[in-house]
């Protein structure tokens, strides 16, 4: 019987769920979302293979030891019973993170400090030497998880975080994480046989990942992991996932999708990432003011991302073009279904249509909603006393 192993994926909160359905669809058992992430385990290739295919994961997590907890001494005594050397070189370079929701410890620094010395007693034990530490670029990232009792050790099989595809070449303005904006489009329910438009789509995140599922490009297909300087790396397995990976995709995308902004610097941003990404030949690419382009056909999904401000001039600005945003759409774009993607939740007043979805979600630690307006002629507009 092949051995089971446990795992955490952390996400934009908000995405749990979708999340959740796309690590089933990659074979994951036991999945079960919770606040930030989802827990599931499963093999040792599934776990490649949620590094490689996972578009909304920002990272994979595998959990070592979950135990019970009182002192600081506790969490040295189940970091120090783990087989460290038989998990990663000595020459490997580690950090230590530690978060806690609930735990009554003075200091989580401190709790970092004992893990790493446990780390180290191990295999100082066996080998007689100890790993450095990096805190800007470790080989070996290590979590700690802490509740008022109960302690959980993972080692990061990822690495550097998953939203880090290795295409984006350039930013615009305030560019989206990558696996937010495809978390967003699951949310949308966007088929692939639905034209797609995103009309602010400033350095083309939206317009890339889009394209990338339509044309089944694995998100994690340019990119290195940590579990490949894990002592237990199975190179030949990587080689046949990663493989069939890089044939199961197609050389035309099924989907027809659009995009515009009106900025020329920040269009020719998403055109270097979108031939970085492999996708150039898959996406419409126009210079266009959203309040004034057409629709590109008769029915779609509209995404955007549209710019928000906290200064007190950028905020007189929006309170101007987001009515004329909601106008647009009533206008041009009868039979599509949009969706606003913001910080700013004024938005929802001042677009003036009422939003038939309001999902919260959070890009970091700031509050989002995405919101959806399904445009049928006629209809949305509120009356001018709402
Ligand atoms: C928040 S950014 C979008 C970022 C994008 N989602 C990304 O990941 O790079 C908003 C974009 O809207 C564009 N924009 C602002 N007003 C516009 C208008 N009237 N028509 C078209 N684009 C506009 C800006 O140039 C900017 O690129």
């Amino acid at each position: 019987m092949k051995q089971v192993f446990h795992y955490f994926a952390p996400c934009p909160r908000g995405l749990e769920t979708v999340l959740a359905q796309e690590l089933a669809e990659l074979g994951a058992q036991g999945v079960s979302p919770t606040d930030g992430g989802v827990a599931f385990h499963g093999d040792w290739a599934l776990m490649y293979r949620a590094n490689l295919h996972s578009r909304i994961a920002s990272r994979i997590l595998w959990r070592l030891a979950e135990r019970s907890y009182r002192t600081e001494d506790d969490i040295y005594k189940a970091a120090r019973a783990l087989e460290w050397p038989a998990l990663f070189d000595v020459s490997r370079t580690i950090k230590v993170a530690v978060t806690g929701v609930g735990c009554k410890l003075r200091s989580l620094d401190f709790i970092a400090l004992k893990v790493k010395d446990a780390v180290c007693d191990a295999f100082r034990a066996a080998c007689g030497e100890r790993p450095s530490v990096d805190t800007a670029m470790p080989d070996i990232r290590l979590h700690v998880f802490l509740t008022e009792r109960q302690q959980t050790l993972y080692i990061d099989t990822s690495g550097e975080a998953l939203f880090k595809r290795g295409y984006r070449r350039e930013t615009g303005d305030a560019p989206l994480r990558e696996n937010l904006a495809a978390g967003i489009l699951r949310l949308t329910g966007w088929q692939l046989d639905e034209p797609l438009l995103d009309p602010m789509c400033g350095s083309g995140t939206f317009l890339i990942e889009a394209a990338m599922m339509a044309k089944r490009i694995a998100p994690g297909r340019w990119r290195h992991f940590a579990f490949e300087r894990f002592t237990q790396f199975d190179a030949a397995l990587w080689a046949q996932l990663k493989q069939a990976a890089i044939e199961a995709e197609l050389a035309v995308s099924p989907a027809a999708i659009y995009g515009s902004d009106d900025t020329p610097a920040v269009l020719d941003a998403a055109r270097a990432n979108l031939a970085a990404a492999g996708v150039s030949d898959a996406v419409v690419l126009e210079e266009a003011d959203a309040l004034e382009r057409n629709a590109p056909a008769d029915s779609g999904v509209l995404i955007c991302n549209p710019p928000y401000g906290i200064r007190l001039e950028e905020q007189t600005w929006l309170d101007a073009l987001y009515p004329m945003l909601g106008h647009a759409l009533k206008q041009r774009f009868a039979g599509w279904r949009a969706y606003y993607f913001t910080a700013d939740l004024r938005l929802a007043k001042l677009i003036r249509l009422s939003a038939s979805k309001r999902t919260v979600l959070f890009n970091g630690s700031l509050e989002c909603r995405l919101f959806e307006y399904r445009m049928v002629a006629g209809s949305n507009r509120k009356s001018d006393a709402s």
